[in-house]
């Protein structure tokens, strides 16, 4: 196997072929920097031929300077190839449908007439002084001696890399490894891979290919792609990372928040059982396992990948299956020790909440605990709402205006947001940054209608972080944006009750 894997991002080109989804210019440059950061190798920025929106946010992005380099796709024509040069990329990755159905259905060249445009068009691009990758489409369902002839075409043309896809998603990781393997022992140029989502096993079957010898994985960030989408990034690199021991260059504590752009520019959700960065990734509810993880985290954690490693957060999550270690490890950060029957009847009333249906947060466990120990807040709220306001519309920039009292001092901030419910909620982290010491960050933030209709109740859960330490806490208004700020205020007044 090699000893490092390079890492080749599709998320602006087949990712955005993801249907439903387009991403704007400034989310393009966003994204672009964000995979620079990370530390992609290359970037497929996209097709310029396909649109002038595609050519020139390929060009934008080649005038970024990023350290990544910069990719166009190409089908075997001059056009093509001459657009993406016009963009100023770093490589041009040509392709051609290879098996008999897309060549017959799409194309309808032949087997030579391929290879002879494969030969020429890897000669063009070499001789406009760009790299060059060459993909023979639907290679899994092609014919693998033809497909072994064509790679050593496109070699003799000058091909930099030969890219592998499974276009359909229709191969498995040992047919795969097989397959890699014939064509590595045939050819001397580098073999990426390009696995497809159909069913379930592009992450297995791109980490099959670099055991065959492959040196490069081509990926897209929450796995997106044409339908079922490509290979997850997160999910091969730390395979490679974690299981292989294999390097990239990915800087892997940036995986969750790359992949939380993505879920915000897509609107796409990242389901909350996703590896790696999905909300439960790293969460334990029920008692035997919570128990494990407050003593010792691998033990129900695979251990050879942490939330840290990936920028993640473990979380202990209260509901039907909590068991008192939880409940304990919980009140202990606050400094409030139970005695065994309290604990107890806390434990059922959390347990009863989350049987109704209810997500229970840490701030109705505390509530909860108040009224079981009969012990009020030690501490009187820290923060309390007295006014907001808020302006929004489609020519306006969303701006809030707060005032609260924090600490019995009365404090004031006007603020913006992308929306109203993000200038609120920068206005309250801007009255307390001074009060609190540092920042308190929003981590989750959940919404839900209880009611029907447009005078609905919206219920509003968030997640706040600070120092490492995690808040969970709830709103209920049928005013969205009261709710959203009433949840951060109570969530902030239980991380300041110390
Ligand atoms: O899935 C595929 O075959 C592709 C090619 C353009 C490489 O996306
Ligand atoms: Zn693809």
């Amino acid at each position: 196997m090699p000893k490092i894997v390079e890492v080749f991002d599709t998320t602006l080109r087949d990712g955005e072929q993801t249907p439903g989804i387009a991403f704007t210019r400034e989310q393009k440059r966003a994204i672009a920097m964000q995979l620079d950061r990370l530390g992609v190798d290359i970037i497929e920025a996209g097709f310029p031929i396909s649109s002038t929106r595609d050519s020139e946010a390929v060009k934008l992005i080649c005038d970024l300077g990023l350290s990544s380099q910069i990719c166009g796709l190409a089908r075997l024509l001059t056009k093509d190839i001459d657009a993406c040069i016009d963009c100023g990329v770093d490589m041009v990755h040509i392709f051609a449908p290879t098996s008999v159905i897309q060549r017959e259905h799409t194309t309808k060249m032949s087997e030579d007439e391929v290879k002879e445009q494969a030969y020429k068009m890897a000669q063009y691009v070499k001789a406009n002084g760009c790299l060059c990758m060459f993909s023979a489409m639907d290679a899994t369902r092609t014919d693998s001696d033809y497909l072994i002839d064509l790679y050593k075409t496109a070699e003799e043309g000058g091909a930099d890399i030969l890219n592998v896809p499974d276009t359909v998603g229709v191969t498995e990781p040992f047919a795969m490894y097989e397959l890699v393997d014939k064509i590595y022992q045939a050819v001397k140029t580098p073999i990426s891979i390009h696995c497809h989502n159909d069913f379930g096993l592009a992450v297995a079957n791109s980490l099959a290919a670099v055991k065959a010898g492959a040196t490069e994985v081509q990926v897209a960030v929450n796995g997106l792609g044409e339908r079922a989408g490509n290979a997850d990034l997160a999910e091969t690199v730390m395979g490679l990372n974690a299981i292989y021991k294999l390097k990239t260059n990915i800087k892997t504590e940036l995986l969750f928040e790359t992949a939380k752009l993505i879920e915000r520019f897509s609107g796409i959700q990242i389901p909350i059982t996703r590896p790696i960065v999905g909300e439960n990734a790293f969460a334990h509810e029920s008692g035997i396992h919570a128990h494990g993880v407050i003593a010792k985290s691998d033990t129900f954690e695979p251990g050879i990948m942490t939330p840290e490693m990936v920028g993640h957060q473990r979380r202990i999550v209260l509901g039907t299956h909590t068991g008192r270690h939880s409940v304990e490890q919980k009140l202990s950060e606050i400094g409030v020790s139970p005695t065994n029957e309290q604990l107890e009847e806390i434990l059922e009333r959390v347990k009863e909440l989350a049987a109704s249906g209810k997500k229970v947060t840490d701030d109705d466990m505390f509530t909860m605990t108040e009224v079981v120990t009969g012990e009020v807040a030690r501490h009187e709220r820290a923060v309390t709402l007295k006014e907001l306001s808020v302006m929004t519309g489609n020519n306006l920039i969303p701006t809030a205006s707060l005032k609260a009292v924090v600490r019995g001092k009365e404090c004031m901030s006007a603020q913006m947001g992308i929306g109203p419910v993000d200038a609120a909620i920068h206005a309250v982290q801007e009255i307390i940054r001074g009060e609190i010491g540092g920042d308190v960050k929003l981590k989750d933030f959940r919404i839900e209608a209880i009611t029907g209709g447009s005078d609905a109740l919206a219920e509003v859960i968030v997640g706040v972080e600070k120092g490492g330490r995690t808040v969970t806490a709830r709103g209920v208004r049928e005013d969205i944006v009261m709710a959203s700020v009433e949840a951060f205020i109570n969530a902030v007044n239980r991380l300041m009750q110390e």
